[in-house]
C-alpha cells in the first residue's frame, strides 16, 4: 500500500524501489496528464516520458515566400510557446511551410481567426489547414516546471543555486537543499544537471554547517562529474581553485571589487585572510604591492597559482601562517643594509624568522625595488611603453596602506594583535586603514561592534565606516567596518 503524501501524489514501494506517483494537471490549457515518476532511494531515476504533453493543434500549409506576411496577419493566433518557432518545415515539400496555430484555434474552419485577416492571406496565396501534433517532452520543460511536478505541493522548488563557472572544463552548481527536500536531493540534482548541461557539469549539495577554521564547506556530489577543480573569472582576474578544498563565495564579487576600488596604484596592501586571492590578485593587478596570507595551505597553493596566471607574482607575496603571527612578523623591524637594501646576514636576523616569512613568498626579496613596465603618455609621442621604476620599500614595518580582514565570524577578535604592533618611530606616512568584516545580528548594533573593536585595540576609533555587504540570514548581515588604525594603539616611544 502506498503512503499518501498529499493530493494526487503517492509514495509507494515496488520491488524495492520507491515510486512517486503523481496525478495532476500538467497543463492548465491542455490535457490532464498523469505522471509516474520512479526513483531509487540512492540514485534518482527519472522516467522522462512521463513529462510528455501531447498537443493536438492545427497548422496552415502556405508557400514559404508568404511566411513573413502570414506572420503579420496571423499575429496573436499562432502558437506562442517559449523556445518553439511557430513556423516550421513541411516534411512533404521544400516549397511550403507550416504555420502552427495557437491552442486557442480549435476548429479546422478557422472561425477563431478574424475573417478579414484570413481573407487577406487567402488573396495572396493558397492556404491549406492541416492537423498538427506536437509533443512537449522532458527536454522542453524547464527545471522549475519538472520539479513542480515531482515535489509534493507545499514544498518550495529550489529556484536558485550558486554557480561556480569554470571556462575550460567544468562548471559547478552549488545547492543548499533544505531538510524537507533532502529525500528528493538526487532527483533535484538530476533535473538541475539535465536542464543546465553543459553549462553545469557537477551538482553539489552543501552538507551541514561550516565549522572548520578554513571555512570550507563539506559537499556531496549529487550529479555529474566528481570534479571540484574549477576556474572563475571576476572583474578580469582568473581564479583557479578546488572548490572542495578552499573557501570561495561568488556572492562576494561586488564586495571584492568595491574594496579594491578604494586602493590606489602603488599602495601597500596586507590581506590577513586572503583565501585564493579575490582581494589580493585584483589589488596587485592595479599596481599595489600585496602581502597576502592564509592559514589553509591549499588556499595558499592556489593563491600562488592565481598570482602566476594573472601575472602578478612579482608584486604579490604569499604566506601560509596564522594571521596573528603573519601580521606580527610583517611589522617586526628587521635590520636592513641601507646601501644595498638587502636583508642582513642570518646572524643579524630576528631568530631566523624572516626566513619563514620569505619561504612562502613568491618574490625574491634581495632587491627592494620592483621594476614594472607601465604605459606612459609623453608629450609628442604616442602611447609608448616605457620602463619605469615603481619602488616599494619592502620595509613593511615602515608603511602599509590597507589591511583586509575577511573572516567575518571572528576577524574582530584578531584586532588586539594591532595593540602596540606598529612602532611610530619607524613608521612613515598615515597609519593603515583596517577593513574588518563582521556579522551583525538584529539584536546587535554598529555601536556595540565599534565598542568591542575599541576595547580590543585599547584605543578610540575615529569616524568608523560601516558598509553592509549582504544579508546572510533573516536576522544576520555581513558588514565591513573600515577605520584608520588609531595612533593610540601604536608604540610611540622615541629611540
Ligand atoms: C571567509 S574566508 C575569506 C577568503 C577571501 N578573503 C575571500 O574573500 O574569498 C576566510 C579565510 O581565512 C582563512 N583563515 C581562517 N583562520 C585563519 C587564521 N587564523 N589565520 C589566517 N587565515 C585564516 C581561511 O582559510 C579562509 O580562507
Amino acid at each position: 500500500m502506498g503512503r499518501v503524501i498529499e493530493g494526487g501524489i503517492r509514495l509507494i514501494r515496488k520491488d524495492g524501489v520507491l515510486k512517486l506517483v503523481i496525478a495532476k494537471s500538467v497543463e492548465a490549457s491542455s490535457k490532464q496528464c498523469t505522471t509516474d515518476f520512479d526513483f531509487q532511494e540512492h540514485s534518482a531515476m527519472l522516467d522522462e516520458s512521463k513529462f510528455d504533453v501531447h498537443l493536438k493543434l492545427w497548422a496552415l500549409r502556405i508557400p514559404r515566400e508568404f511566411c513573413k506576411v502570414a506572420t503579420k496577419l496571423l499575429n496573436g493566433h499562432m502558437l506562442d510557446r517559449p523556445r518553439i518557432k511557430p513556423i516550421t518545415e513541411d516534411p512533404t515539400s521544400e516549397k511550403t511551410r507550416y504555420v502552427i496555430l495557437s491552442e486557442r484555434v480549435q476548429n479546422p474552419d478557422l472561425s477563431d481567426i478574424p475573417t478579414k485577416n484570413l481573407d487577406e492571406l487567402k488573396k495572396l496565396c493558397k492556404i491549406e489547414t492541416v492537423p498538427y501534433s506536437l509533443t512537449l517532452g522532458y527536454s522542453y520543460w524547464g527545471a522549475d516546471h519538472v520539479l513542480k511536478q515531482i515535489l509534493p505541493s507545499g514544498l518550495e522548488v529550489p529556484s536558485s543555486f550558486e554557480t561556480i563557472v569554470k571556462y575550460s572544463f567544468c562548471h559547478i552548481a552549488h545547492l543548499n537543499i533544505p531538510d524537507e527536500l533532502l529525500p528528493y536531493k538526487d532527483v533535484i540534482a538530476k533535473v538541475i544537471y539535465d536542464k543546465n548541461y553543459p553549462r553545469i557539469q557537477t551538482v553539489v549539495n552543501k552538507v551541514g554547517s561550516i565549522s572548520n577554521e578554513f571555512r570550507v564547506p563539506q559537499f556531496e556530489i549529487l550529479a555529474g562529474k566528481e570534479e571540484m577543480a574549477t576556474e572563475v573569472k571576476q572583474y578580469g582576474a582568473t581564479f583557479k581553485m578546488d572548490y572542495g578544498l578552499v573557501y570561495w563565495n561568488s556572492r562576494l564579487e561586488h564586495e571584492h571589487i568595491r574594496l579594491v576600488n578604494k586602493f590606489e596604484k602603488g599602495e601597500i596592501i596586507c590581506d590577513m585572510f586572503a583565501g585564493i586571492g579575490p582581494f589580493a590578485i585584483p589589488s596587485a593587478q592595479k599596481g599595489c604591492l600585496v602581502y597576502a596570507n592564509d592559514l589553509n595551505p591549499d588556499s595558499v597553493r592556489y593563491l600562488k597559482i592565481n598570482a602566476d596566471i594573472n601575472k602578478v607574482n612579482h608584486t604579490l607575496h604569499a604566506y601560509n601562517l596564522d594571521a596573528r603571527i603573519f601580521i606580527s612578523k610583517l611589522m617586526q623591524v628587521l635590520p636592513v643594509d641601507d646601501d644595498m637594501k638587502k636583508p642582513k646576514p642570518e646572524s643579524e636576523k630576528r631568530n631566523g624568522e624572516e626566513e619563514d616569512m620569505n619561504k612562502e613568498s613568491n618574490v625574491a626579496t634581495s632587491e627592494s625595488c620592483i621594476q614594472a613596465h607601465v604605459a606612459v603618455k609623453t608629450k609628442g609621442s604616442k602611447n609608448k611603453r616605457m620602463k619605469t621604476l615603481l619602488t616599494f620599500t619592502e620595509k613593511s614595518w615602515e608603511h602599509i596602506d590597507h589591511v583586509i580582514m575577511n573572516l567575518p565570524a571572528s576577524a574582530l577578535q584578531f584586532l588586539d594583535v594591532f595593540r602596540g604592533l606598529i612602532q611610530m618611530k619607524y613608521w612613515k606616512g598615515s597609519l593603515p586603514w583596517i577593513h574588518c568584516y563582521c556579522f551583525i545580528r538584529s539584536n546587535e548594533t554598529q555601536e556595540s561592534v565599534v565598542s568591542e573593536a575599541e576595547s580590543l585595540l585599547n584605543a578610540k576609533i575615529h569616524d568608523p565606516l560601516f558598509h553592509r555587504v549582504r544579508d546572510v540570514a533573516p536576522n544576520k548581515a555581513m558588514y565591513c567596518l573600515s577605520f584608520r588604525l588609531p595612533e593610540e594603539a601604536c608604540i610611540n616611544e622615541v629611540s
